[in-house]
């Protein structure tokens, strides 16, 4: 079956109620688009949990910052065709803005996922989080998916998902893909581009760092706050301006205790004009 590309909610609510009166299961990746081969394997696993494949390619203006890179963000939709055709979706939803907030993202009704929203990139990125929360609430009203993709780099991201779905009583299966790295480490984003040549030989560093730390609570250290400092300086140390290392519970993202079974240590840095985000998770 062709690919088909679709602008409004309409012609997707009318797809997807098609494929699903034929007892069709749906697995939904929504994107901002600039695909790379972390988003081919967001693709792959969501083929696994569905027999219709819907992908959606939205830059979110909510979910940016007054002086972040909204209008710059990198857009290339007849690639991103290309890659969603050979990857076998059925369904690309390119909708505008306007068809997303009708009313405008400044006044649209917004959901706040508390404790999550607000801690770590929150802090750095005020209104982030309500913005991805918010987008993903309304695709996911549009779409009905049974499964939807998200990766595990942006694992705040991820998690605030996870709880927005159980608090919201949505009926999606959240699925988590894991992080795709370049051959030296460096987490794949869509934000790498932003790196010159020089930033881009220092930026496998972080991922280098992240493991240093978790060998450290592999090996059954629990000195929480020195291994964040000690995470923090050496990137500190490589020119990058890290806005927080972190030792964090996996599954809420709050401070650990020494008997805490699944650990995640998150970071994220500023490198040039990019800020890099990458995490480890450790299940000891
Ligand atoms: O991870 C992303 O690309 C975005 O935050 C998402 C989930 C598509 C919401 O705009």
């Amino acid at each position: 079956m062709p690919m088909e590309t679709v602008s409004t909610i309409a012609a997707v609510r009318e797809r997807v109620r098609r494929w699903r009166a034929e007892g069709r299961r749906i697995a939904f990746v929504p994107t901002m688009g600039n695909l790379h081969l972390g988003h081919v394997s967001l693709i792959e696993t969501a083929r696994r949990h569905g027999d219709r494949f819907v992908a959606s390619i939205f830059v979110n203006p909510m979910q940016f910052g007054p002086n972040e890179d909204f209008a710059h963000y990198p857009r290339t939709p007849a690639q991103d065709a290309r890659m969603l055709t050979e990857a076998g979706c059925d369904l690309m939803f390119m909708p505008d803005v306007a068809e997303i907030y009708p009313n405008g993202s400044d006044r649209a009704t917004r959901i706040e996922v508390p404790g999550l929203s607000s801690v770590l990139c929150g802090e750095f990125r005020p209104g982030h989080f309500e913005g991805v929360a918010t987008v993903v609430a309304k695709l996911f009203h549009i779409v009905e998916p049974d499964a939807a993709v998200f990766g595990e780099k942006d694992f705040q991201q991820l998690t605030l998902i996870r709880r927005m779905v159980v608090d919201l009583c949505m009926p999606v299966t959240v699925i988590a893909a894991p992080t795709v790295r370049e051959p030296d480490g460096l987490a794949m984003s869509s934000r790498n581009q932003y790196l010159t040549e020089e930033e881009r030989r220092k930026a496998p560093i972080i991922h280098q760092t992240l493991l240093a730390a978790v060998e450290r609570l592999r090996a059954g250290e629990r000195a929480f706050a020195e291994i964040e400092r000690e995470g923090t300086e050496a990137l500190e140390g490589a020119g990058l301006r890290p806005d927080y290392f972190a030792v964090r519970r996996a599954d809420d993202l709050s401070d650990p205790e020494d008997g805490t079974k699944h650990l995640v240590v998150l970071t994220a840095a500023r490198l040039g004009r990019a800020r890099l985000i990458d995490n480890l998770q450790l299940r000891t």
